[in-house]
């Protein structure tokens, strides 16, 4: 008798293990979200401070009421709009929590986050776990989120009892975190689906935290740091044209940083150089946030001694997809270096 894949992910959660399952955004570190022991060593495999809230993955819509409570109509339906439009897929909901949810999972905050997660096999790891798993991204407290399965390999290889090989993730950086629990709806960790998307699913205008004061605690929106081993920094610079070549950015670099050896640099299109490591990611932000956690993992093995990202601003200006992109490298990047003339 063989069991595949999932059945096994299932059984060892079952078991009070914790396994890393795929979501089309980066990989998650998954307990039974019914099983207190099983949550506790979520904390203690990341390093996470215990009042750090965790998401809870469900298979689908039809469970989210049970974990909230004192939903107005308008909140109901805005969860139902939303949950129509975007579910399965990388966007996260806040509402008030229902008495029984414990403190583990909402770091002792009155709410609560759910998210239904768009990848096969993990849908049919949730269809098996009928109370729910919480997962949050399967990284060391205070790393990049891995989107390949050896980045929890690596990571977390020891703490886990299986890794679910689910592939690499297609989004690429960590979902939306919209809060339905605010008197408007409050995006507390831009990603992927924009404001602007919310806001028209919605019919209502939808503020973002640059434009609300809020107390909510949401590590992952604070300044704190989402990093690579290697120093990374941002290269703005005071051209604000589509770089005729990259080449005289590349000089200016070298000049500038002329006491590293081995320095990679992350941009758009092609270009070919000996003079550093050039990575070509893309113009096109779905494609460039699905490969720029991949990029830094790769180059933090390769032994870089400095690793550099430059975003055009005439692309990046042109779609509000590159906001969250540009949350994350400030997250991961130590500062930003403006090069000049
Ligand atoms: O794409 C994702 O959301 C991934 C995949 C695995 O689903 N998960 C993920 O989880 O990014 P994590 O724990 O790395 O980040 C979740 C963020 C944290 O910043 C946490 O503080 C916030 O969600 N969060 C969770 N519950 C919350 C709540 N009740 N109120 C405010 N923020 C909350
Ligand atoms: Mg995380």
């Amino acid at each position: 008798m063989s069991m595949n894949a999932v059945e096994l992910a299932a059984n060892l959660l079952k078991e009070g293990k914790l396994v890393a399952i795929p979501t089309e955004t980066v990989y998650g570190l998954a307990a039974d979200a019914s099983q207190m022991d099983a949550i506790a060593k979520i904390f203690i495999a990341k390093g996470r401070p215990t009042n750090h809230p965790l998401i809870v993955h469900l298979a689908d819509i039809s469970q989210i009421w049970d974990w909230g409570k004192d939903l107005s109509q308008d909140t109901i339906q805005d969860i139902q709009l939303l949950a129509h439009h975007f579910w399965p897929g990388p966007l996260t909901l806040i509402i008030k929590k229902a008495n029984w949810v414990p403190d583990i999972i909402t770091g002792q905050q009155d709410t609560v986050a759910i998210r239904v997660p768009n990848h096969p096999l993990t849908l049919a790891l949730l269809n098996k776990m009928p109370n729910g798993v919480v997962a949050p991204s399967a990284n060391r407290f205070g790393r990049i989120s891995p989107t390949e399965p050896i980045h929890v390999q690596k990571e977390l290889g020891n703490k886990v009892a299986y890794i679910l090989d689910g592939g690499s993730c297609q989004v690429g950086i960590e979902s939306t975190i919209v809060s339905l629990a605010s008197e408007q709806p409050l995006v507390l960790r831009p990603g992927m689906i924009s404001p602007e998307q919310l806001s028209a699913i919605l019919n209502k205008n939808v503020l973002t935290t640059h434009k609300a004061e809020t107390t909510i605690r949401a590590p992952g929106v604070l300044d704190s740091h989402y990093a690579p081993k290697t120093p990374f920094y941002r290269i703005l610079t005071s051209n604000t044209e589509r770089l005729i070549t990259i080449a005289p950015l590349i000089k200016k670099i070298l000049a500038h940083y002329s006491n590293y050896k081995k320095i990679a640099l992350i941009s758009h299109g092609e270009y070919s150089t000996s003079e550093l490591t050039y990575c070509a990611l893309s113009d096109n932000p779905d494609y460039f946030s699905q490969k720029i956690y991949s990029t830094l993992h790769t180059l933090d093995e390769a032994g870089y001694d400095l690793i550099l990202c430059y975003l055009e601003e005439s692309i990046i200006q042109q779609q509000p997809h590159w906001l969250s992109i540009l949350d994350r490298l400030q997250k991961a990047t130590l500062d930003n270096i403006l090069i000049t003339g």
